[in-house]
């Protein structure tokens, strides 16, 4: 067992590296039950470091490795002897090397029994490679640091039949037989890169090729290879790839500049996809989609994330992370564009909407609990846990807010700015803040406190109307949680606990008339902003006043519209008030804001009074304002499918003191059975009425309609009826698509009733062939709120359609159940010492799938003693597993010790 303990990374301890590599060739063999890797590195002593480290002896050259079998190791073409290098199982150390020198380097390594999919790993149809953050080190010794940037040749040798297809970054330089029955292709990258970039593949796949013309009219090959039979499943992501060269052309003037841009779908993944230049590989969920077995989410999903991998090729690629606290130079600013495409693509309102909803169930958790950590990290143990999202999400915000502050004309010429400085390096945050504040004349220098200081700001709000003046004071603060900030900042020297943000509020003032008023602020000039209805002021102290002038009588204020800023906002709007809002705010997220926040505080209010034993109350408010959107649905269902979602149970409980998850649960069902009951009519009606006819399809429009109905169909299945069954069993037997049935069946999963087993049996005797598919059966058991799901969850451990190994399949069946806030939470404690015991098992096979998992139990410290005392003990009991991964360790010890 290896007993060194795993080492705490400082933001602040970077230093340069001691050597650059200029160039990588690489020789990899794929022998039979072996894969042998020749490397040769050229390096060089990094003159900066050598100034850096003035007149104390040169550092020695070190090299990372993890699971390498080394067979030699030469410098210059002479093999060193045993006394001339010290190998460990994690560095290879060479004490006095020349300052420039060519080091080879040979290693065998066991891809097969690699569960890890870290490194070159063996999935169903061949051999992939995933080496972001630290994966290169178990395919080469190689100094594993973002910051080094080196141009790549590699050479696959392989069985011709077993393994047809061999690709690597960059472009095919030759290919050709050796002996009569293996192979070889040669691959050379033109651009430098940083090693977590690198990716090759041999395997048997089949390929759907394609061709774009980029805007100066340079021709890119297009290709995604998939499982040999899936081609008919292949076209929307190429149509999404091809999309996304066009957009980023057109909105950022970004042109592709490879000759080749190639996607490889793996049903073995440990995330969504991977950006290595020219060659992404991606999850199979990401890739494949057919009207029959992929829902409008796969759908939308596959759009963002085939957006996403392309648009790292500038952001993340071409400009890269100094260091991996920098994650969010590449994922918060990618997450960016990828959400303003997905915005172009769809509805820019609801696509908004849903990223806030996600926001809110994900990341306000994340930052409220002892994973809390700012969007650039100060410290880490396992650089894989932190690709959270707060570096994704959050970091996105914090894009969006530059570009709020500075305006779209200035972002885009600080984007322009940070390629022209940046291009081929490897650089911060810091260098991308510059280039914004540089191009715009804003000073960002408080602004970038968002990614100093984690914790979700509290933005409080109070205003007051004076019909003399006819003025309207608005009082804006902000506070930080101390409990969050204090824990999340453990370098407290450095970090100055909680000084104030610069937030952006976008405000409307609404009227009686459901018009928007003027926004005149007082002493401006009266002229500069006429006409204008939505504003942006900057919050930069801990409490600010503004007062708007001119106001003919007491506004609805519309506050932080389209969520300007990640913040909870607190204002006490009567519920006439979030009523008058949502019908009539300008701001489509603000009208939907409006009925989330009407429908909680109805929710919470319910759970207390259940948590009490008293029975819960519904007063009229939510259901008037549900029946009048299912009145005016047509106009933009998808948004009216939006507004009717009540939020989830995990965003409600952030609002709780103490969270009471049956009590939390019986009211949101409550609220829901309610609308049912008192709207049956109307549901069914819009049910019927908003009907899709003719083949599927995929568009906005399509979608928003189903999405709509199928909303209906969830609140109708609340009234538990022979007639509300049938209505879902008739669905999921006469659907031409996954969307519908898959929601017909989810609707059904929630009851206990003989269609219920009915449908799961039909859909797994249809489906089982669709590995995808089959992860939709798992996840809609694991959801199921019925109490005996933790029992069905454990028998599907043992049925044929899971697979430990397979991280779709964990995800499918045990993050959804770890997701399911009543079941997982249920006070027997039964939730928890189950999945701490997957958690166990799975560590062995694969420790960043683990330690995902683990991430579940983040919130235990909300609920009450009985709950807490289950949740410490599994999460102790976990913790004393002997050989325990680093990763899981970090995640459990912050859970129990902060
Ligand atoms: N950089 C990838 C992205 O955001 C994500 C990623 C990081 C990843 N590490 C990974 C994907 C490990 C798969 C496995 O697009
Ligand atoms: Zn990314």
């Amino acid at each position: 067992m290896n007993s060194e303990t795993p080492q705490r990374i400082h933001r602040l301890d970077y230093t340069p590296p001691p050597f650059l590599v200029d160039s990588v060739e690489l020789d990899v063999h794929f022998n039979a039950g072996e894969v042998l890797v020749n490397s040769q590195l050229q390096l060089r002593r990094n003159p900066l470091a050598a100034l850096a480290a003035e007149a104390s002896p040169l550092p020695p050259l070190q090299l990372d490795g993890q699971g390498l079998e080394t067979i030699s190791v030469a410098i210059d073409g002479s093999v060193l002897g045993q006394d001339q290098y010290h190998c460990s199982d994690s560095l290879l150390t060479i004490v006095n090397p020349p300052d420039t020198l060519t080091l080879r380097t040979q290693v065998r390594i066991d891809a097969d029994h690699n569960s890890s999919l870290s490194g070159l790993f063996r999935s169903k149809d061949g051999y992939f490679t995933q080496c972001e953050a630290q994966g290169f080190r178990r395919i080469t010794w190689f100094p594993d640091r973002p910051d080094i940037m080196s141009r790549y040749q590699v050479t696959l040798h392989a069985d011709k039949t077993r393994l047809p297809v061999l690709l690597a970054n960059g472009n095919p330089v030759g290919s050709g037989d050796e002996g009569p029955d293996r192979h070889w292709a040669k691959w050379e990258d033109p651009f430098f890169k940083p090693c977590y970039l690198f990716a090759l593949v041999a395997a048997r796949l089949d390929v759907l090729r394609d061709e774009f013309t980029t805007s100066s009219g340079r021709s890119v090959q297009l290709a995604v290879f998939v499982e040999p039979g899936k081609l008919d499943q292949c076209a929307h992501a190429m149509d999404a790839l091809k999309r996304s060269m066009r957009w980023d052309e057109e909105v950022f003037g970004l042109e592709c500049d490879l000759d080749h841009y190639m996607i490889v779908a793996v049903g073995d993944f440990n995330m969504g996809a991977m950006e290595n230049k020219g060659l992404n590989v991606f999850n199979t969920k990401y890739v494949l989609a057919r009207a029959d077995i992929a829902t409008d989410a796969d759908y939308q999903n596959i759009d963002r994330v085939v957006a996403h991998e392309y648009f790292h090729n500038w952001t993340g690629n071409r400009v890269t992370c100094r260091d991996w606290f920098q994650l969010s130079l590449k994922e918060g600013l990618t997450v960016y564009r990828d959400q303003e495409f997905g915005a172009d693509m769809h509805s820019r309102a609801v696509t908004r909407i849903r990223e806030v909803r996600a926001l809110r169930a994900m990341q306000f958790p994340e930052d409220a609990g002892p994973m809390a950590h700012p969007v650039r990290p100060d410290s880490y143990i396992e650089i894989n846990n932190f690709y959270t999202s707060t570096v994704y999400d959050k970091g996105a915000e914090v894009v969006r807010m530059i570009e709020t502050l500075i305006g779209k004309q200035a972002f885009r010429r600080g984007m322009d700015l940070y390629f022209e400085r940046h291009d081929g390096q490897a650089v911060t945050c810091d260098d991308f803040v510059a280039a914004m504040a540089d191009a715009s004349g804003v000073d960002l220098t408080q602004f970038k406190r968002w990614y100093d200081q984690a914790g979700t700001p509290r933005l409080w709000a109070s205003g007051h109307y004076d019909e003399e003046a006819r003025s309207y004071t608005l009082t804006l603060s902000q506070s930080l949680p101390t409990r969050a900030a204090a824990d999340a900042t453990s370098e407290p020297l450095h970090s100055p606990l909680h000084s104030p943000f610069h937030i952006p509020v976008a405000i409307g003032l609404n009227g009686a008339d459901g018009e928007d008023m003027p926004l005149l602020i007082a002493g401006e000039d009266s002229t500069a902003d006429s006409g204008r209805t939505t504003r942006v002021l900057s919050l930069t102290d801990f409490e600010q006043q503004f007062v708007f002038t001119e106001l003919a009588a007491a506004p609805v204020v519309s506050l932080l519209r389209d969520f300007s800023a990640p913040v909870i906002l607190d204002f006490s709007w009567s519920d006439e008030e979030l009523a008058h809002l949502l019908a009539h705010d300008s701001d489509p997220f603000n009208r939907w804001e409006a009925g989330q926040r009407l429908a909680s505080r109805l929710i919470l209010a319910a759970a207390e009074d259940i948590s009490v034993g008293r029975a819960a109350y519904w007063p009229q408010t939510f259901v008037e304002a549900a029946a009048r959107l299912l009145e005016n649905a047509a106009a933009d269902p998808a948004f009216a499918a939006e507004a009717l979602t009540l939020p989830g149970e995990a965003t409600l409980a952030e609002e709780m003191a103490m969270v009471d998850p049956s009590a939390l649960h019986e009211a949101r069902n409550g609220l829901r059975r309610f609308v049912a009951e008192q709207l049956g009519g109307a549901l069914l009606h819009a049910y019927e009425t908003h009907a899709t006819s003719g083949p599927y399809q995929a568009t906005p429009a399509a979608a928003g309609r189903r999405a709509l109905r199928n909303l209906c169909l969830g609140y109708l299945g609340e009234l538990n009826s022979a007639e509300s069954r049938a209505l879902a069993m008739r669905q999921f037997e006469t659907a031409n698509n996954m969307t519908d049935q898959l929601a017909a069946l989810a609707t059904l999963a929630q009851d206990d009733c003989p269609e219920r087993v009915q449908a799961l049996d039909s859909f797994y005797e249809r489906w089982h062939d669709e590995a995808l598919v089959v992860d939709k059966w798992l996840s809609v058991q694991a959801a199921s709120r019925l109490p005996d799901t933790l029992a069905v969850v454990r028998e599907l451990l043992d049925h044929p359609a899971f697979d430990l190994r397979n991280p779709n399949k964990v995800y499918a069946l045990l993050n959804t159940f770890g997701n399911n806030h009543v079941r997982f939470h249920a006070a027997d404690g039964g939730g928890y010492l189950f999945l701490a015991t997957q958690i166990g098992e799975i560590d062995r096979l694969n420790p960043q799938v683990a330690a995902r998992l683990a991430r579940r139990f983040d919130r235990w410290r909300k609920f009450d003693q009985p709950r807490q005392q289950q949740a410490s003990f599994a999460l102790e009991k976990l913790r004393s597993i002997d050989g325990l991964s680093s990763d899981v360790r970090e995640i459990v010890g912050r859970a129990l010790d902060q």
